[in-house]
């Protein structure tokens, strides 16, 4: 990685259009490797993930489309085509799930340490040529998607992290000046 950590903090961008090209499974096993460095309390490490790349391409895209679209045996291909074009252009998935824990302190935590790695994930893509987009679709929490990924009852999906090549790079959408952020206490 030869940007600086601030080049790639600053620079990064959702990438909501990948070319196809696909993202091999080595390449997010070391990502997520890697940001799994995540701060964490009480080192409980909550998360795990489930990984569609290579192979498991075309089996997610098929679980997405079985499971957004109920009616998709009766509609022409032609209106399936449109509403999946977004499951075929990223070159891989990651489901990052999360414990649901009973105590809300801890749950908070969790989901806090999950975000944490997120990030550091799409950091690390983004510094291999990588982007990421994290995507939270309403489909995510249906009985029948969780179901077809094996999310257990007290699991939660946090993010449908989409990882892929892109030709172009969009435009940031200004951050407000930090200034307009900040108290200072004293
Ligand atoms: C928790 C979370 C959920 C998000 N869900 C979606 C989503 O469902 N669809 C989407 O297009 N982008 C989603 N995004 C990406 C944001 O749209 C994106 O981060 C934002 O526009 C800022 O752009 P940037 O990441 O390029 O700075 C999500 C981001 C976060 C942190």
């Amino acid at each position: 990685m030869s940007q600086s950590i601030q080049a790639i903090i600053a620079e990064r961008r959702s990438i909501k259009k990948f070319n196809g090209r696909s993202v091999s499974q080595s390449d997010i096993v070391e990502i997520l490797d890697v940001a799994s460095w995540a701060p964490n309390h009480g080192n409980r490490e909550p998360w795990r993930f489930i990984v569609a790349a290579e192979n498991g391409l075309d089996a997610i895209r098929n679980t997405m489309k079985e499971c957004t679209i109920p009616n998709w045996g009766q509609l022409p291909e032609e209106e399936i085509e449109k509403k999946t074009a977004g499951f075929k252009l990223p070159g891989a998935f990651v489901f990052v799930v999360v414990p649901e824990d009973v105590r809300q302190k801890e749950r908070l935590e969790d989901f806090s340490a999950a975000s944490a790695l997120i990030q550091n994930a799409q950091l690390l893509a983004w510094g291999k040529g990588i982007g990421t987009c994290w995507k939270t679709p309403a489909w995510m929490e249906l009985p029948k998607f969780r179901q077809a990924l094996d999310v257990k009852p007290g699991e939660r999906i946090l993010a449908m992290l989409q990882f892929g090549y892109y030709d172009e790079l969009p435009k940031a959408k200004a951050r407000t000046p930090i200034e307009q952020k900040i108290t200072y206490f004293g």
